[in-house]
């Protein structure tokens, strides 16, 4: 962290969008303007646009609000480790596994090593985006678990309609989608077993103002900006209800499991009544999806009538798009 502390600093400067000269930036940490000059070049590598102007100095292309610990403690009843550039936020508490308390979260600004489903790239640039990540040790076992995951992308769901955010909506089995592309990824993983019970990672990738051409991103995406149009929600709101959203459903779920909850699900689905391709390996199944069922499986309705699937391994495709 020591190693990124002047980064950082300049940032907390440059976040309110205005031009900051670099004899004065370096005035303000106590170093040289050819030093400020690299750690903006550093800054730009996380992903950051910065500009400089002759005779004005560096700005941000737009005034980002930073994450920040007190505030998102305050909103909140869960330990939180903030920890600005990191690897990947679920892989911090997966590597601290039963240190952790059921609850803890860890957020980031940014991940040098973000992970989607099977090992798959999620890009995450500094400051634009949310990357926070649950540990939760389920009672429930890990049999549990796969329905767990739906409830938790309803919650998010939920907690965005309660700020106001409309028409979001989800893929089977865990993606926030909007007017068909994707806004965030959700991904659970297990650090262990202890008795009956399964220690969970929950992570989730939220897109809030990422913009331009974006390499390593193979499918359709949108950021929560464009959702919002005039309408602004600030970052440590936005995360702080999340965190609360995914606790009292944590919380409920190991109470009453997926009781209840198909109807929630199903008013959200993205595909229902559409036509989807369900990939799984070399094996495709297509029909017209009719949400889930009790058990947390994908329903499709082929020509031998209606059928259910469920595992890790299985893709939901829309048959609208070519994307594999
Ligand atoms: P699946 O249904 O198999 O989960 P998926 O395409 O949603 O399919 P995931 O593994 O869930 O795949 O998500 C990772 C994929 O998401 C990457 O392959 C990449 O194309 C895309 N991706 C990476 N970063 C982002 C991002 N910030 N926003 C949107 N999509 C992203
Ligand atoms: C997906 O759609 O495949 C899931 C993406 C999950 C991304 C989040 S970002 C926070 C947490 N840390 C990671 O490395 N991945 C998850």
């Amino acid at each position: 962290m020591r190693e990124h502390k002047a980064k950082l600093s300049l940032l907390s400067i440059l976040s309110d969008g205005q031009f900051h000269s670099g004899e004065r930036l370096g005035e303000q940490l106590g170093i040289s303007r050819a030093a400020i000059g690299k750690h903006i070049q550093g800054i730009q590598a996380w992903g950051m646009d910065i500009y400089r102007v002759q005779g004005k100095g560096y700005r941000l292309n737009k005034p980002i609000e930073l994450l920040d610990q007190a505030r998102l403690e305050s909103k909140t009843s869960v330990p939180i480790s903030l920890i600005p550039i990191i690897d990947s936020t679920n892989q911090y508490l997966l590597d601290k596994g039963e240190e952790c308390q059921s609850g803890e979260v860890c957020i980031a600004e940014y991940q040098a090593k973000g992970r989607g489903r099977r090992g798959r790239e999620w890009v995450s640039p500094f400051g634009s985006n949310l990357y926070m990540s649950m540990y939760w040790q389920l009672e429930a076992g890990m049999a549990a678990a796969m329905g767990l995951s739906l409830v938790i992308g309803v919650s998010v769901v939920e907690a965005l309609e309660q700020l106001g955010v409309e028409d979001v909506k989800l893929k089977w089995p865990n993606d926030l989608y909007y007017q068909d592309r994707k806004l965030a990824g959700i991904l659970i993983e297990m650090s262990g077993q202890a008795g009956g019970a399964a220690n969970l990672v929950i992570g989730m990738g939220m897109n809030l103002s990422m913009s331009g051409e974006q390499g390593g991103i193979t499918q359709p995406w949108v950021s929560l900006d464009e959702v919002l149009g005039d309408h602004r929600i600030g970052r440590n709101q936005l995360a702080s209800a999340i965190i609360n959203a995914w606790q009292d459903s944590l919380e409920q779920y190991e109470y009453q499991g997926m009781n209840g909850f198909v109807e929630r699900w199903n008013r959200l689905d993205n595909f229902i009544s559409r036509e989807i391709k369900l990939l799984m390996g070399s094996r495709v199944v297509s029909g017209i999806a009719q949400g889930i069922n009790e058990q947390g499986a994908v329903l499709i309705e082929t020509d031998k009538g209606i059928e259910s699937y469920i595992g890790g391994e299985i893709s939901l495709r829309s048959c609208d798009t070519k994307e594999q």
